[in-house]
C-alpha cells in the first residue's frame, strides 16, 4: 500500500487546475446504459472510482474505453445483473439501478455495503423507483426490480436528513424512458444532479427543474448517444482553497465554478480568508489572522458534508473555539482522532466537533480512512512541523486526481512512497 510523506511548513503558491467532478461523472457513466448508441464523456477525472465504474459497465456488457480524460461507452447489449463483488466496493455504483430499470425494465443489483462514514441506506431510491412502477424485492443481498410498465408518477425523496443525491439520480434515470410524467419532490439540488440532467437532455430526455427541489421528467420512447463535458469538482476546489488558507499561501484555482462554492466561500470569508474571482479562476489567500467560525453541514446549497473534515482542520489552526456540526452522515469524524495525533484539540459532542483551535501541529504517522478525512489529514500534514506520513492513500486516489503532483506543483514537499 502507498503513503504520502509530507514535510510541513511550506505555504502553497501557484495555480492548480480543477478536474472534472467525481460525483458527476459516476452517475453520468451509469446513464450511458440508457442507450445502445455510443456516448463520449470529456474532462473525466483520472480516479480509481472512475476506473471502477468502467469495470462495472464492462461487466454489464458495455464497451468502455478510458484514455486521456475521455470516456467512450457503448452499451449496445447489456445484462441486468450488477455483480456483488464489484458493487459492494463502491457506494456510487448503486446508480446503475435506475438506468438498468429504464433500459431493460428489470435490474438485479447488489445492496451496497455500508461504509466508514455510516450506514448507506437506499430506502429512498427503492421507494422512488416503486412510485414510478417498479416492483422491488430484496433477495439474498440483491435488489431485484421489475417493471412491466414504468408509468411515471409523483415521487417524494425527502429523508430524515433531507434529499438523496444518488437517489434523485436513480429515479431520474428510471423516469426518462417511462411512459408518463414523473414529478420528483424534495429532489437533491446538487450541481452534480444538474450535470446529469444536462447529459440526459443531450441524449434526448425531457427534464425540467433540475437544481431545484422539484424535477419534472416527461418520458420518451428512447434515448440516443451524446457527448458531454463533466463540470468541475467543487469539492476538490474547496479542498485546495482550504489548503491555501491553512498553509498561509496564495493559490489560484483554474477552471472551477465559484458559483458552486457560495456556502464554502461564505465561511472562509467569515474566517478571514480573502478570495478574488475572475471568471472560472479563483485566487485564495489567508488575509491575516484567522477567526473561528461555526459550521453545520446541510444539503446543497448549504455547507457540503464533503468539505466538513477539511474545514475542521482549518479551524484546528485557528485560535478560539469553533463548533463543526455534521447533519448529513452519522459518523463522519474519523479524521478527528488522527488529527489529535498531530496535536489538534478537538472534542466530539454528539453530531458536533468542538474545536479548540490554535494548538501547534507536529508531524506523525496517521491513517487515512474515508476519502475526505484523508484530504483533511493531508492539509494538516502540509502545516504540521516535521514529517507526516498519511497511510493507505488509496482512499485519496478514489476522489483526488494526482493529488501529490498537484501539491508539488504548488511547492509542497510531498512524495508518494510504498509503505514499508
Ligand atoms: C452523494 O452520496 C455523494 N457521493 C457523497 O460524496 C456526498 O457526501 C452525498 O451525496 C451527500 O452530499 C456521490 O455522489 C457518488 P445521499 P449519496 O443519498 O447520494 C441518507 C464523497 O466523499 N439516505 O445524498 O450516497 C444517507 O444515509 C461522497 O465524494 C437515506 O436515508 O448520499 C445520508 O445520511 C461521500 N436513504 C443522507 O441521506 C436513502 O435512500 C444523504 O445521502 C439515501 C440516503
Amino acid at each position: 500500500m502507498e503513503s504520502l510523506l509530507i514535510k510541513g511548513g511550506v505555504p502553497l503558491h501557484g495555480e492548480v487546475t480543477i478536474s472534472g467532478a467525481k460525483n458527476a461523472v459516476l452517475p453520468i457513466m451509469a446513464a450511458t446504459l440508457l442507450t445502445s448508441e455510443p456516448c463520449v464523456i470529456r474532462r473525466a477525472p483520472d480516479l480509481s472510482d472512475v476506473t471502477f465504474m468502467g469495470q462495472i459497465l464492462t461487466s454489464l456488457g458495455a464497451q468502455v474505453s478510458i484514455a486521456g480524460g475521455t470516456i467512450r461507452v457503448q452499451a449496445a447489449k447489456i445484462k441486468e445483473v450488477g455483480d456483488y463483488e464489484l458493487v459492494r466496493k463502491m457506494r456510487g455504483s448503486i446508480c446503475i439501478l435506475g438506468p438498468l430499470l429504464g433500459r431493460l425494465r428489470r435490474a438485479c443489483v447488489s445492496l451496497p455495503g455500508g461504509c466508514i462514514i455510516g450506514p448507506r441506506p437506499i430506502d429512498l431510491h427503492l421507494k422512488g423507483l416503486a412510485q414510478i412502477g417498479a416492483k422491488i424485492t430484496i433477495e439474498a443481498g440483491y435488489v431485484r426490480a421489475r417493471a412491466p410498465r414504468l408509468t411515471g408518477g409523483e415521487v417524494f425523496l425527502g429523508g430524515r436528513v433531507g434529499p438523496t443525491v444518488l437517489g434523485t439520480a436513480n429515479v431520474m434515470m428510471g423516469a426518462v424512458l417511462a411512459e408518463g410524467v414523473t414529478i420528483i419532490e424534495s429532489a437533491a439540488c446538487e450541481p452534480e444532479v444538474v450535470d446529469l440532467a444536462d447529459f440526459l437532455t443531450a441524449m434526448g430526455a425531457r427534464i425540467s427543474g433540475a437544481g431545484s427541489p422539484t424535477i419534472t421528467i416527461t418520458g420518451v420512447k428512447e434515448l440516443h448517444g451524446a457527448e458531454h463535458e463533466v463540470l468541475p469538482d467543487r469539492i476538490e476546489a474547496a479542498t485546495y482553497a482550504i489548503a491555501a488558507a491553512a498553509t498561509k499561501g496564495e493559490v489560484t484555482l483554474l477552471g472551477c465554478r465559484p458559483d458552486h462554492l457560495h456556502a464554502v466561500l461564505d465561511k472562509l470569508h467569515d474566517a478571514g480568508v480573502k478570495t478574488e474571482r475572475r471568471g472560472t479562476a479563483l485566487t485564495v489567500r489567508r488575509g491575516g489572522r484567522l477567526k473561528p467560525v461555526d459550521v453545520t453541514t446541510l444539503p446543497y446549497a448549504g455547507f457540503p458534508t464533503d468539505v466538513q473534515a477539511q474545514m475542521t482542520v482549518l479551524m484546528a489552526l485557528t485560535p478560539g473555539i469553533s463548533v463543526i456540526t455534521e447533519r448529513i452522515f452519522e459518523s463522519r469524524f474519523m479524521h478527528v482522532s488522527e488529527l489529535a495525533r498531530l496535536g489538534a484539540d478537538i472534542a466530539i459532542e454528539g453530531p458536533s466537533a468542538i474545536v479548540r483551535g490554535g494548538k501547534p501541529l507536529s508531524g506523525a504517522p496517521v491513517m487515512a480512512s474515508d476519502l475526505r478525512a484523508s484530504a483533511a489529514l493531508v492539509i494538516a500534514g502540509l502545516v504540521a512541523k516535521g514529517t507526516t506520513q498519511v497511510k493507505r492513500i488509496y482512499h485519496l486516489d478514489r476522489g483526488y486526481e494526482r493529488i501529490d503532483e498537484k501539491l508539488r506543483k504548488l511547492g509542497a514537499r510531498v512524495e508518494r512512497v510504498e509503505e514499508p
